[in-house]
């Protein structure tokens, strides 16, 4: 058995990485460790109960206590997702961020080193690259991250390549552009849009609504990280892309006519601070092993979509309490 630790198994990506680990590899012996604060969720993993490869810790990743319990028994393995991820509330107040995404990488690394881990997984972003007006980012281009969520996952990042190149620890990282699908938070734009369309509330629009991003459809995203673990190079960055660079306007008004509701659900906001212009990845490195992304966007937006209009009770009770003080403070609505 290949003993694996996923931290931040409980979030959008982490939790389709357990599900695709468990049912991809018949010897991984699953350990998540997630706080499960705002964005962690029990219900994206409750279909594992029971499962006989599969343990829940609830722990800190910036524990150390936490992260030895998580680790009993031993590890081949881990894949580290936890992360706090917002742009929006890194801006607002920056703490958390430094804490979780750059110490909690920190603690992560030594509870690795202590154990001689065979492969340390750094789920690292597109966004260290900064915004990029022409071209597509290199896995070897200089990282200039522009807000607190990405310079703390620069710093995370170049902290793991250090363990590598320091220690020998074999560190792989990933950098993925924006994901999509089901279980998304909806405080992130698609899933925010579509069940605000739903509910035929007003989708706020940052800026003039021409930033763009590339769009990687999660599963896609799961196959990926398989590959950077089975056929990359310890030391090494993979840039994971989908291929799908639309302005935020496009996504928008897709989201509004594939619900059929109206365009005067559009309601353009303020702009967020230092707000990046555009993410574009050069992914040839990872194409080059064998990987690409399988989902055309039309067919994963479809998909999204109809995930959360007919998974109301995933999303409604999100949107109430803290989610609605954060939903108003923010957008002043
Ligand atoms: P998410 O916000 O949906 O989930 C984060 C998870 O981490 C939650 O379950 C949360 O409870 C857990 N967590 C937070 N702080 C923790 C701590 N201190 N200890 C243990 N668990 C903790 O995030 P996501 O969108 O699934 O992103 C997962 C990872 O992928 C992050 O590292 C993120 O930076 C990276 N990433 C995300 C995207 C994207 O588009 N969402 C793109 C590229 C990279
Ligand atoms: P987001 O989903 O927060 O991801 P990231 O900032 O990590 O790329 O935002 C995606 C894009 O959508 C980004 O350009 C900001 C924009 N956006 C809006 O226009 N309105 C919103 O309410 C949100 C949350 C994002």
């Amino acid at each position: 058995m290949t003993r694996v630790l996923i931290t931040g198994g409980a979030g959008f990506i982490g939790s389709h990485y357990v599900h695709h680990a468990l049912t991809t590899h018949d010897d991984w012996q699953v350990t998540v460790l997630d706080k499960l604060t705002y964005a962690g969720n029990p219900a994206n993993l409750e279909d594992l109960e029971g499962h006989p490869r599969y343990r829940f810790v609830r722990g800190d990743i910036a524990s150390r206590g936490d992260v030895d319990a998580a680790l009993e028994g031993g590890i081949d393995c881990l894949f580290n997702f936890a992360a706090e991820t917002h742009v929006d509330r890194s801006i607002g107040d920056a703490e958390g961020f430094i804490r979780t995404d750059v110490y909690g990488t920190y603690t992560l690394l030594e509870a690795a080193r202590a154990r001689e881990v065979k492969a340390f997984v750094q789920i690292s972003t597109d966004e260290v690259y900064g915004s990029v007006a022409q071209g597509r980012s290199r896995e070897t281009d200089a990282l200039m991250p522009r807000n607190p969520y990405s310079a703390s996952k620069a710093a995370a990042d170049r902290l793991a390549y250090s363990y590598f190149a320091t220690y020998g620890l074999p560190v792989f990282i990933s950098r993925a552009s924006n994901n999509y699908g089901p279980r998304q938070y909806p405080e992130k734009v698609i899933p925010l849009f579509v069940t605000n369309a739903l509910e035929d509330q007003p989708l706020p629009l940052y800026g003039d609504g021409q930033n763009v991003r590339d769009w990687l459809y999660v599963t896609d995203h799961c196959e990926a990280l398989d590959v950077v673990l089975l056929k990359g190079t310890p030391g090494e960055v993979y840039n994971i892309g989908g291929g799908n660079e639309r302005r935020n306007i496009e996504i928008t008004e897709l989201i509004l006519d594939t619900l059929r509701k109206p365009r005067a659900l559009l309601r353009y906001v303020q702009d967020r601070l230092g707000h990046d212009r555009r993410y574009a990845l050069d992914c040839s490195k990872i194409r080059a092993l064998g990987w690409t992304p399988r989902t055309p966007f039309e067919q994963g937006i479809d998909r999204t979509i109809s995930w959360y209009a007919s998974n109301r009770s995933w999303w409604q009770p999100i949107k109430t309490g803290e989610y609605l003080e954060y939903y108003r403070k923010h957008y002043r609505l």
